[in-house]
């Protein structure tokens, strides 16, 4: 398979084929086929890892950091957060003990590191049943339906968070949803009328990396990068928040990378167990990225010690969505950066 291009074949993964008996490397190598599979904005994988023995390092490969939507690598460190949880589960799964150091990394160095232990029988705290959902969570863009979470299931959600800088809240109330999503819309207005946001969004939909065919991926950036989409996104995207029954949001109490880093892992625990209730999930960051809206989100929902680093639609739907594209494994592997 050439490296450099999008394929939806890496969701295809096979348990079975763990190499049980290879050296850990090749051990290490087939769980990083699940933190691959990570949600990231824009789609922009913006990981890369070294394997040596049992040390998993990550990095952050900011030729794919999204420079102008996300100023202050809020979303770069988040998604890292993403691929490390998904990478932490599938090792669990087979049956490894690891440890997580956290960098509060410069240019050069690593993020995190992870280190395997073979001989493990480690009990984890994180909700049932994560493993399986890897490959079947997804974010939708659907309206959700008029229906409203369980407790059992707004309680697994609050037990997915494990991590002591980070908080979650659960916003439900209509009018605070509704002030949200008009929040929302102003900030949606902001960015699309921003022509540099605009081209970086395109530049990722010119790819395919959001998952479309070729030729509509191609229509589509043009689109994006040279019409101010901004009323009709804004409008969409509202209703989209009005739809949802829930708002979820995580906060942490610092805001340094580990922190963020940390607050992904959360954010894709809870994004897994949601989807083994049969919800789904859809991280909006609009708001966040505008320092303003961003305080005044904190302001609305009543944080008064503390960060807000991820905002999202949690809902139902019967609307299938197909999976989006990453890259092979083979491109986020160096034995040195
Ligand atoms: C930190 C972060 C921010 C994101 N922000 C948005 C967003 O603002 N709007 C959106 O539609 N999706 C957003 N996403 C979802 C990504 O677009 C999605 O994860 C990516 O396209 C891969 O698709 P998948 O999650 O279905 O696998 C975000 C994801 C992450 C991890």
């Amino acid at each position: 398979m050439n490296s450099d291009e999008l394929t939806t074949t890496v969701w295809e993964l096979d348990q079975d084929e763990f190499p049980a008996d290879e050296p850990i490397e090749e051990q290490a190598r087939f769980l990083l086929r699940y933190a691959i599979l990570a949600p990231s904005s824009h789609n922009s994988q913006p990981w890369q890892f070294t394997i040596d023995e049992d040390r998993i390092q990550i990095f952050a490969d900011e030729t794919r950091w999204l420079e102008v939507a996300d100023h202050d690598k809020r979303e770069l460190h988040l998604s890292l957060g993403c691929a490390i949880e998904n990478f932490c589960i599938a090792a669990e799964h087979f049956g490894f003990d690891y440890r997580i150091q956290y960098h509060d990394s410069g240019e050069t160095d690593s993020i995190a590191v992870v280190t395997l232990h073979s001989d493990g029988n480690q009990s984890s705290d994180r909700p049932r049943g994560l493993f399986k959902q890897i490959t079947e969570r997804y974010t939708s863009h659907a309206l959700f339906e008029d229906r409203s979470l369980p407790q059992p299931t707004r309680d697994t959600l609050h037990q997915s968070i494990l991590e002591d800088v980070v908080s979650l809240y659960l916003i439900d109330e209509p009018g605070l949803k509704r002030s949200i999503g008009e929040l929302q819309a102003e900030a949606d207005q902001i960015q699309m009328n921003n022509s540099e946001y605009r081209k970086e969004l395109g530049y990722w939909v010119g790819i395919g990396a959001l998952g479309q065919s070729w030729l509509m991926a191609r229509i589509a950036q043009s689109v994006v990068t040279h019409f101010d989409l901004g009323d009709r996104e804004s409008q969409k995207n509202s209703e989209l928040v009005r739809s949802a029954p829930i708002i979820g949001l995580l906060v942490t109490s610092t805001d340094d990378p580990p922190a963020r880093v940390k607050a992904g892992q959360a954010y894709e625990r809870l994004a897994l167990a949601a989807s083994a209730d049969d919800l789904v999930t859809h991280p909006m960051s609009q708001i966040l990225e505008i320092p303003e809206k961003r305080e005044r989100l904190g302001t609305q929902v009543g944080i008064t010690d503390g960060i807000s680093q991820h905002l999202f639609r949690l809902g139902y739907t019967d609307e299938s969505q197909d999976h989006t594209p990453r890259w092979p494994l083979e491109r986020f592997l160096s034995t040195q950066l």
